[in-house]
């Protein structure tokens, strides 16, 4: 692919009604997860675990893109389909997370840099061959007591852009994420200034280093109050919040942006997206790239038993789907 068609790609990633599904959970993550419910963390555990989420019958309904760990991009279903070639047959995205995780940032200390930036041009090759479409950089910015520091948001800014760059230059769609985490008893005041800071900091390295953004997307974090704060800001005020953040600090031509669910319950994550999209005149289409908010309740039937309850867990999967598909266009009640 040139450069020429990352729009198109990035338009079909945020069409109407339409999300991503993250599955990109590193192997240490995964494992954190199948622990919660009691399933053994081997590769072919996690295989299959993938297989029920893409197979879930009718999901490109609602799913535009789904984002992949380096292991997933490579498997096949248990009929030997490559999942890649599953997906585009049932019009979902390729995607793949290709950060290496984050490290703590030295001389700072509470506070990380993604890494993954060395050899990355080899890899979103070999990438772009087996079918990705899209890559995914998560930054991750902590909050607390002289956080985050200036630097690193300049360093871990800088990195998504390095990123980003590369990703179009093997004709790759970058899905830029910076996530303010919410764990803290910080104000969502203090939350908007952070993500402001972040997002103005983000766009000014996407244009230093030569991105199109005609060919970017976003996934943000929403503007909330921290998971420990005494007051905790309302659905409207978070919607309101984090629209207005949005306005202020990200170009009109970007294709559109997709949240995080970053820890907030699936009914949070889905009333806050159906909520800023009641509002008119929004810039961009605003969507979903959930995680845990698509998932958690898939994993907690399918792990009761991974054989018989397929196509219970899917059905979740299914409703997931079509509730933040349905609040990608103020639709959702
Ligand atoms: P959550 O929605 O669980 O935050 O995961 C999204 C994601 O891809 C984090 O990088």
């Amino acid at each position: 692919m040139s450069i020429d068609q990352l729009p198109e790609i990035a338009l079909a990633m945020v069409a109407r009604g339409k999300g991503i599904i993250a599955i990109d959970e590193s192997n240490a993550t995964i494992k954190k997860r199948f622990d919660s419910v009691g399933v053994e963390c081997t590769e072919e555990n996690r295989r299959a675990y993938r297989e029920m989420l893409l197979t879930t019958p009718g999901l490109g309904d609602y799913i535009s893109g789904a984002i992949l760990f380096d292991e997933t991009l490579r498997q096949k279903t248990k009929d030997g389909k490559p999942f890649t070639q599953l997906m585009m047959e049932n019009g979902i995205l390729p995607g793949i997370k290709v950060d290496k995780g984050t490290v703590p940032l030295a001389g700072f200390p509470g506070e990380v840099v993604t890494e993954g930036l060395d050899g990355l041009r080899d890899r979103l090759k070999e990438y772009a061959a087996l079918g990705a479409k899209f890559a995914k950089w998560r930054a991750v910015i902590n909050i607390g007591e002289d956080m985050p520091s200036k630097t690193c948001i300049d360093a871990n800014m800088h990195a998504l852009a390095r990123y980003a760059a590369l990703c179009q230059e093997a004709g790759i769609v970058p899905m830029v994420e910076p996530e303010i985490i919410m764990d803290g008893d910080h104000d969502i005041d203090t939350c908007y200034d952070v993500t402001e800071a972040t997002l103005r900091e983000l766009f000014q390295q996407l244009f230093e280093q030569n991105v199109l953004i005609e060919g970017v997307i976003l996934k943000a974090s929403m503007v909330l109050s921290g998971k420990d704060c005494e007051e905790q800001a309302d659905v409207e005020e978070v919607a309101a919040q984090t629209v207005h953040c949005l306005k202020a600090t990200v170009p009109a031509n970007l294709p559109g942006i997709v949240f995080l669910s970053g820890g907030q319950s699936d009914e949070l994550a889905t009333e806050h997206l159906n909520e800023m999209n009641t509002f008119e005149n929004n810039p961009w289409p605003l969507s979903f790239s959930y995680g845990r908010a698509m998932q958690s309740a898939a994993l907690k039937i399918w792990a009761k038993d991974i054989v018989n309850n397929v196509a219970e867990a899917q059905k979740t999967v299914y409703a997931r789907a079509k509730d933040n598909g349905l609040a990608a266009m103020g639709e959702w009640k």
